[in-house]
């Protein structure tokens, strides 16, 4: 059954949203308060670099299925649910930053038709969908939880395959009618209430940056019993009840979304007067992973940074996506500039405009004129790198790979010293 649908907010979250939905065949009105969005939007471009979500756009628009408009209002006059995919940035006392979401619910509230439902899509802290039903204040409206549990680099195979769909309802007409937008989409489908639903997306994150942040230091363990990361995780993950995602060291997590949201159920837990003790150590475990790479990088140079020139792969938070937001590769390239060293960075996707770093077109030419070679960013091309090339360039034919993406065997053939981590 096609039901209408309106997306406030045409990010990541709200694009991903509103266009998998149109191919799910519903009828979808995305909007942003931002005219130049909507006209790239209305031209056919998608914004920003995310896997098959520019053709679904496509499909979307010339299907009729997906328009595209200004202001949110003008989306949610026609529609049966509306969502909100509005930023929930991240205040400076680690509490979340609600006000996008209320103005966004101002914006609709006497738009909205009779028995419209509006669902809370963007990552909202407990207690939101009370907060959003007050500013809508109309007994005729309900309002509904569904957390997106989406990848940056796989959103689109994320929302249209998911592990499950998470719905907090107080009403069960209300989420019967979200829940039917998921019809055609194999998953479980728990229903709960918005608190709940709230707290599983919270929980949800904060336990995959703890599995990272755990592996972190377990590869700090391996590094000093001379145990190979790579054999212990396999180990790990033989483990059913461990299960081998979300198990690869790396230079520490980053992202728009774990740095934000565990801080945010920090807050939350205090607001509530529970201490999260577990959570704010692995908040600060993973502070620590960066500086534990950069101690790496400095003793590949002989131990001293300054005056040093080094090639850097990768500056996007993750392999697949062109987002720089609290990238830990951007943060140890920062370092390192502050340290004295001049960078000459390559990413297949991400840009970035900083002091001491000079962007350059491809892996190989980052490592011309370089001392050392830092990977940072586990981009499938890196994988493949012809480190014959890597070596003839480099003068101290030394690589910090912090991602573990690189062969050992194939380095030591060509002469290279490989750093990684845990092995
Ligand atoms: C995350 C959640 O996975 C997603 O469900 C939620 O909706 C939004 O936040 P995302 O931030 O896009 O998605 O990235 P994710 O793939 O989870 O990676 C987060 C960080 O962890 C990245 O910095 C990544 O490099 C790092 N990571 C991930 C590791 O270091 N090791 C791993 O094994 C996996």
């Amino acid at each position: 059954m096609s039901t209408s649908v309106a997306i406030v907010g045409t990010g990541y979250v709200g694009l991903t949203t509103g266009a998998c939905l149109a191919h799910l065949g519903h009828r979808v009105v995305c909007a942003d308060i931002d005219p130049d969005r909507v006209h790239t939007l209305q031209g056919g471009s998608v914004p920003f670099y995310e896997p098959g979500l520019a053709e679904l756009v496509a499909e979307g628009t010339s299907s009729g299925r997906l328009r595209f408009v200004l202001g949110g209002a003008a989306a949610a006059a026609d529609a049966d649910l509306v969502f909100l995919c509005v930023p929930t940035p991240q205040a400076d006392d680690g509490s979340v930053d609600l006000s996008y979401v209320e103005n966004a619910a101002r914006s609709i509230a006497a738009a909205l038709r009779p028995g419209a439902v509006v669902v809370n899509k963007s990552t909202v802290p407990v207690g939101s969908a009370a907060i959003v039903e007050r500013i809508i204040d109309r007994d005729d409206v309900s309002v509904v939880s569904n957390p997106e549990f989406l990848r940056e680099g796989s959103a689109v195979s994320d929302f249209l395959h998911p592990d499950r769909v998470v719905i907090g309802a107080d009403s069960a007409e209300a989420g019967r009618r979200v829940a039917a937008l998921y019809q055609s989409v194999e998953a479980p489908v728990l229903v709960t209430d918005p608190a709940s639903a709230e707290t599983i997306k919270y929980a949800a994150n904060a336990f995959l940056a703890t599995k990272i942040s755990f592996v972190n230091a377990i590869a700090a363990v391996c590094e000093a019993v001379g145990a190979d990361i790579i054999d212990v995780v396999r180990g790990l993950g033989l483990d059913r009840r461990i299960g081998s995602e979300f198990l690869r060291p790396g230079p520490g997590w980053g992202g728009s979304c774990f740095p934000k949201d565990t801080r945010a159920l920090v807050a939350i837990a205090e607001s509530g007067g529970y201490d999260f003790k577990l959570l704010r150590g692995v908040i600060d475990s993973n502070a620590e992973q960066q500086a534990r790479m950069l101690a790496k990088v400095r003793d590949a140079l002989g131990g001293e940074l300054a005056g040093a020139t080094i090639a850097a792969w990768g500056l996007a938070f993750k392999a697949n996506t062109d987002d720089v937001r609290d990238s830990p590769a951007v943060s140890i390239v920062e370092s390192l500039v502050a340290a004295g060293a001049c960078v000459r960075a390559y990413d297949p996707q991400a840009t970035v405009a900083l002091p001491g770093v000079e962007q350059v077109p491809s892996a190989l030419d980052a490592c011309d004129g370089a001392d050392v070679l830092v990977v940072l960013t586990e981009w499938p091309e890196f994988i493949g790198a012809d480190l014959g090339g890597v070596a003839a360039r480099l003068r101290r034919r030394a690589v910090v790979d912090t991602r573990n993406v690189l062969d050992p065997g194939e380095a030591g053939r060509v002469g290279l010293r490989l750093i990684g981590v845990g092995r």
